[in-house]
């Protein structure tokens, strides 16, 4: 008795919230299937769109109509800003332009919606001070995040490969050609800071690019990280002044880092060991 009467209440709750029911009820036509038909009925009208209706009824995020693809809400209602040439258009999701719209018509605030230009969720996507690489739906692809400041430093592959990656499978499928490098990757696809073709080792930057200075044998190598030299060479691309780097000829970090006039020990990411510091003039008498 109980069971049926949830089952009866649940049916006609379904009747009355949907008009799609297929319980017998005449289906009542959302207003995206009436422009439907009403453009299969009279097609050529010039500069009547076909619409897209998803299968709820409602519009498909996505319209087209004459040259340009844009971004709508449900109802059809255009979001303005995401217009793009339909030739440029295969990739748009709106996905991104619809949820953000959908979002402030909430009146909450916050949330952060990185869209790219046709209202597609960029590959970056943050969630307060951290940021990340995500998929069509903004959602995250992975684990690794990085401070919004370093939101640059992520290298986010959307169905494609990376450039480190390419390099990498057509190496695999092609390993004897002589002079070709093993490129190595680091786990988000960037090129690892240190590579090594034939008898030397050098220091790259993300996407490959040699930075100069920093060639050694291979067999000298083993200590070479080129954390110096690829850090050295990111901070001096932002046209900053006055962080020193004190890279050994092989691009690693040498033990002894200054800041201002002060030295110390320093790890292999530079950073300081311990508290002490000398000034700079006495640098050599630290013992790292
Ligand atoms: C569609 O929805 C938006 C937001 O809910 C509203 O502002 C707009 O007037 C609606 N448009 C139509 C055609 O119903
Ligand atoms: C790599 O990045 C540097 C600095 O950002 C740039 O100057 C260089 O042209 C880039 N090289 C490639 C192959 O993209």
């Amino acid at each position: 008795m109980q069971m049926n009467y949830i089952c009866i209440v649940t049916l006609l709750c379904l009747i009355f919230l949907d008009g799609t029911s297929s319980y017998g009820v005449p289906n009542k036509e959302t207003a995206c299937q009436r422009e439907l038909r009403i453009y299969q009925q009279e097609p050529n009208v010039p500069g009547r769109r076909i619409p897209v209706c998803d299968t709820l009824g409602n519009y498909a995020h996505k319209q087209c109509s004459g040259s340009q693809c844009y971004c709508v809400l449900k109802n059809g209602t255009h979001i303005p800003g995401f217009s793009v040439n339909n030739w440029e258009a295969e990739q748009q999701t709106c996905y991104c332009a619809r949820e953000q719209a959908e979002y402030q018509a909430t009146g909450l605030i916050g949330k952060m919606f990185r869209c790219t230009i046709d209202g597609s969720y960029d590959s970056i996507q943050c969630t307060g001070p951290y940021c990340y690489c995500a998929d069509q739906h903004g959602k995250q692809i992975g684990e690794s995040s990085v401070h919004i400041t370093e939101m640059n430093s992520l290298n986010c592959i959307i169905g494609k490969e990376t450039a480190c990656q390419r390099e990498l499978r057509i190496y695999q499928q092609e390993p004897n050609v002589p002079g070709r490098r093993i490129p190595v990757c680091d786990s988000i696809g960037n090129y690892a800071h240190k590579q090594c073709s034939g008898s030397q080792c050098y220091c790259v930057l993300k996407n490959g690019t040699h930075i100069p200075g920093f060639y050694v044998n291979v067999w000298e190598a083993e200590q070479q990280t080129c954390y110096c030299a690829r850090e050295q060479a990111e901070y001096e691309a932002t046209r900053l002044v006055g962080k020193m780097f004190r890279c050994t000829n092989d691009g690693s970090y040498d033990s002894i880092q200054c800041t201002g006039s002060h030295c110390y020990c320093a790890d292999q990411h530079g950073k300081q060991i311990g508290e002490s510091s000398v000034h700079i003039t006495k640098m050599d008498s630290l013992n790292c």
